[in-house]
């Protein structure tokens, strides 16, 4: 039986991944914040001694882009140095390592899909400890995924959520409409995970919903799917931060593009994920 610790259990995709793993006879051992700090070496060293696991799947991360930016020291700790101990202890342990980054490790420049093999530039605080987190990974363990995700939503404080509890009180809400990606739902994600984590299709993903969106058409299509008549007001980039003068740079257009997946798909037995909107009306219960 394939033995799988599981970090950051309790985030978004921690609890998808769960509830994906729910009818599989893996052991899955969950690790919370207050059990193991990932930042800590000594602990996580031992922890992965102590319980051996055949898989170690990475949800635990510092995920508050804004908060990053005013706590910079804190996003390397948990984002670069928490992901570096895991791939130390997955290495020693010959554990397979699955870790979960972001399309902000890109700058957004961009005007078609960025690919894996695009060279990353991140324009925040996140996204570098992200990208630094990525690098450790790859260079400390040999049997390892990572999986870049975007604009993550789940059983937790997100994007649809936050429209839904808005659209309660508000007629009209304003939202950018120059920012473009891929909204993905924590269960297509963890679908994903699930696929990869029984292959030996080591290396890096972009792991995303199909499609792409600007936040407001995301908003309305929100709106629209629950029934909701909350009006969406299109704003720039600019003038939301005009409104939120302690946000962080976001990139522009941060759509990823799966070639990763599809180079093995022949062999993978073809795993495709859903498209945004599909996975929105599943997460909407529809
Ligand atoms: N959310 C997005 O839009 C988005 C987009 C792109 C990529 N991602 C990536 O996707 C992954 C999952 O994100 P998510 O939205 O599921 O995150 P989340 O809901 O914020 O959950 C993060 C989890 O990490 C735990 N955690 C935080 N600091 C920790 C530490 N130092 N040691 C151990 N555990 C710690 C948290 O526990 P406590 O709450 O107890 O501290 C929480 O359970 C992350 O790698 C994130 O960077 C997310």
């Amino acid at each position: 039986m394939r033995k799988i610790m599981l970090t950051g259990p309790d985030g978004q995709l921690g609890r998808a991944v769960r509830k994906e793993y729910a009818n599989d006879e893996a052991q899955i051992i969950s690790v919370a914040h207050s059990d193991m700090a990932i930042e800590d070496l000594d602990a996580v060293l031992k922890r992965v001694s102590d319980e051996k696991p055949d898989v170690i799947i990475n949800c635990a991360a510092y995920t508050d882009v804004d908060g990053c930016e005013r706590n910079t020291h804190l996003a390397g700790r948990i984002n670069a140095v928490g992901p570096r101990n895991l791939a130390i202890a997955a290495q020693k342990a010959g554990a397979k390592l699955i870790h979960i980054s972001t399309d902000y490790v890109f700058d957004g420049c961009g005007n078609r899909p960025y690919v894996e093999s695009d060279p990353p530039c991140p324009v925040s605080a996140y996204g570098r400890s992200k990208l630094m987190g990525e690098k450790y990974v790859s260079e400390l363990c040999h049997k390892y995924f990572i999986i870049r995700t975007a604009w993550l939503y789940g059983d937790g404080k997100n994007f649809v959520r936050t429209m839904l509890g808005l659209s309660e009180s508000h007629d009209e809400v304003s939202v950018v409409d120059d920012q473009v990606g891929c909204p993905t739902s924590a269960a297509e994600l963890a679908r994903m995970i699930h696929f990869l984590e029984r292959t030996e299709q080591y290396g890096l993903y972009h792991g995303v919903c199909t499609g792409q969106t600007s936040w407001a058409d995301f908003a309305e299509e929100i709106f629209r799917l629950s029934g909701r008549t909350t009006r969406v007001r299109h704003i720039s980039s600019e003038e939301y931060e005009r409104m939120n003068p302690q946000s962080a740079r976001r990139p522009a257009y941060s759509v990823l593009g799966d070639q990763m997946l599809s180079l093995i798909a022949p062999e993978g037995g073809g795993f495709e994920m859903k498209t945004w909107q599909e996975a929105l009306k599943e997460y909407l219960n529809l």
